[in-house]
């Protein structure tokens, strides 16, 4: 931890080269009624780093509720942190107020959602909203100019101007209107993408072209995307490296071929074990054969390790004292088997 507040006080060109930085970052909630509140830490004490000099795809993999989402608004400003800090280019979000700084960080930082749907008005044709986006982050002073610029945009994620001219977003496809909703987030020349679960409404025949979409834009754009997913088998097929989340930590980060290709946490060896193989008469979701019980719930406020209570390789030890992350065979993973 020295070493990276050092990285700050003392080097200003090495916190400035890194697009985002996430110090000890965590966010509590205040949950329960008036009779019994308690505080739910849906991210808890999170540290990692994207390099602008290195654009690479970094996934945030977990269950249900492991605080994924939680951990994207922070960087998105859309929450403020309960602890820690969150750095845009070596500055505290926290500092960004004027409206200066506001349209360059967003410009820089743009989100895809999950559902597409809730991008776009439905009442308005899909082409507007690219134009006024090109428009409000000064990428275009006039409609002509936007036009060429929307074109591009669209051209990325193989479609046209011409494909998407006067369309409303229910006269669009899933898959679609959701490359439109990554096209629109390229129109202000960002660094970061946060794409929050962007496939998991697409088809899976589509889903492939979503996610080498952004394999394309790394490559090519040098963008960098922080891939939230369910879904291992595209994070793996994609990722540089990744971190997987449970009850708000994160237990296992690294490259991507190490955690999932040798996980180490019992967790992300069970989530890993989970993935559901193609069976297409299975309709029950990951999420679902992963399960989550209220017995599971309560153990946000519990001393230990988080996954003590499902590990098959539990000790007293986990029971009682939550792991501490630790360097092993080239990643960092937070499990006493490891100590
Ligand atoms: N605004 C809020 N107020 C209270 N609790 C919240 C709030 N936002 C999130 N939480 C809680 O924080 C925890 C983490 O939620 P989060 O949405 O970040 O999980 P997630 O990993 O994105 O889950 P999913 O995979 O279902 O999208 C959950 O227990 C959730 O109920
Ligand atoms: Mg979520």
């Amino acid at each position: 931890m020295s070493d990276m507040f050092t990285d700050h006080v003392v080097s200003d060109v090495v916190s400035r080269s890194k697009i985002i930085d996430i110090i000890n970052a965590s966010r509590s909630f205040q949950v329960g009624n008036f009779l019994h509140r308690v505080e739910l830490l849906a991210v808890n004490d999170i540290t990692f780093s994207l390099h602008s000099e290195k654009p690479e795809i970094f996934t945030i993999a977990g269950e249900s509720g492991s605080g994924k989402t939680t951990l994207s608004r922070l960087v998105l400003r859309d929450l403020e942190p309960t602890g820690g800090d969150v750095f845009f280019e070596g500055r505290s979000v926290r500092t960004i107020r004027s409206k200066e700084d506001f349209h360059n960080f967003m410009s820089k930082v743009q989100p895809v959602f999950q559902n597409p749907f809730e991008t776009f008005n439905p009442l308005r044709r899909v082409e507007e909203y690219l134009y006024d986006t090109a428009i409000n982050f000064g990428r275009a002073e006039n409609r002509k100019e936007a036009a060429e610029i929307v074109d591009q945009a669209l051209r990325h994620v193989g479609l046209s101007l011409e494909e998407v001219s006067k369309r409303y977003p229910h006269e669009m496809s899933g898959g679609q209107i959701q490359r439109t909703s990554v096209a629109r987030a390229l129109i202000p020349n960002p660094k970061l993408i946060l794409a929050d679960e962007p496939v998991s409404m697409v088809d899976a025949s589509l889903r492939m072209a979503i996610v080498n979409l952004f394999q394309k834009l790394r490559d090519e754009e040098g963008v960098s995307i922080i891939y939230i997913t369910h879904d291992l088998a595209t994070a793996y097929y994609i990722s540089d490296r990744i971190a997987i989340m449970l009850r708000g930590e994160v237990v296992e980060m690294g490259p991507v071929d190490k955690v999932l290709g040798n996980p180490l946490h019992p967790y992300t060896q069970l989530l890993k074990e989970s993935v559901p193989q193609p069976q297409p008469k299975d309709k029950t979701t990951w999420a679902q054969r992963i399960g989550l019980s209220t017995q599971e719930v309560k153990e946000y406020s519990r001393t230990g390790c988080k996954f003590a209570s499902r590990c098959p390789k539990a000790s007293e030890k986990c029971l009682a004292e939550n792991p501490k992350a630790r360097d092993a065979d080239g990643r960092s993973v937070k499990c006493h088997l490891y100590a």
